[in-house]
């Protein structure tokens, strides 16, 4: 059936990827993102709404997700995406470093989840997909930040999966491995290519490879899959 799907950091990296391949299921799809440029060149390319939104900030996220609600209707799917990185080992890490990472990966699940969830249970369906990573799962040296960020969203889904199941919610996350966007250009191409040697299938992942795991947990028919992480890693690690 198609639903109104929200998706944040959506108008760039594996955020653009599931927009478009939730669009293509046949999906409403309205995406979130802080870049004005890149949300404005995302709508003309693919006719999908971006509003301007920092998913870290939660007075502006009820504001932004309220106006979506009125514009569009209640949001039936949910992909909590954005994210960033501000790497450094623990011994140089500022504060302003951890606390940046943690309001954009973590405290983003229930700033936006938070805003849709009622309306969800009234409805009786909801879909809440969150993007962890393989770091939040394995660590990752430089990212003390980021993998307990990530970590913490594996806990969150786990808890609302046991809230929302009666009410036809199920949340679940994804843990991408190291895949082919402009975050992970960032990674020097030394460091980057001794990465790609760790990963048995010999390459980077793509975003449609991730967009597909979102269209899978999204769809009606996947309501018995509730509370789970999914690893899509090209078989870097798995649990
Ligand atoms: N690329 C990878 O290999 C990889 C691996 C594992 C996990 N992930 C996770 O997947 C998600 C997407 O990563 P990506 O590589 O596409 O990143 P990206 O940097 O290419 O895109 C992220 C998008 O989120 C937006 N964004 C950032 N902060 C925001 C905020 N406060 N509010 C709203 N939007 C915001 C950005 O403007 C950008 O469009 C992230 O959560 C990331 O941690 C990525």
């Amino acid at each position: 059936m198609a639903r109104l799907a929200l998706v944040t950091g959506g108008a760039r990296g594996l955020g653009a990827a599931m927009s478009v391949a939730l669009k293509d299921a046949g999906h409403r799809v309205v995406a979130i993102d802080v870049n004005e440029q890149t949300g404005k060149e995302f709508t003309e390319k693919t006719g999908i709404p971006v509003y301007l939104v920092d998913v870290s900030d939660f007075a502006a996220t009820k504001e932004g997700i309220a106006k979506i609600v009125a514009d569009h209707g209640p949001i039936e799917i949910v992909v909590n995406n954005a994210g960033i990185t501000r790497d450094a080992p623990l011994h140089k890490m500022s504060a302003e470093q951890w606390e940046a990472v943690i309001k954009v990966n973590l405290n983003s699940m229930f700033n936006v989840t938070r805003q849709v969830i009622e309306s969800m249970r009234e409805k009786g369906f909801g879909r809440i997909i969150c993007i962890s990573s393989v770091n939040g799962q394995v660590g990752q040296f430089g990212q003390a930040n980021y993998s307990a960020a990530k970590a913490g969203v594996l806990g969150f889904i786990r808890a609302v999966a046991q809230e929302g199941a009666a009410k036809g919610i199920t949340a679940n996350a994804i843990c991408p491995g190291y895949i082919n966007t402009e975050m992970v250009a960032k990674i020097a191409p030394d460091i980057l290519s001794k990465i790609v040697a760790k990963i048995p299938t010999g390459r980077l992942g793509e975003p449609k490879e991730i967009a597909r795991t979102v269209v899978f947990l999204a769809a009606d028919e996947a309501q018995f899959i509730n509370g789970a992480t999914f690893s899509v890693n090209g078989g870097q690690f798995t649990i």
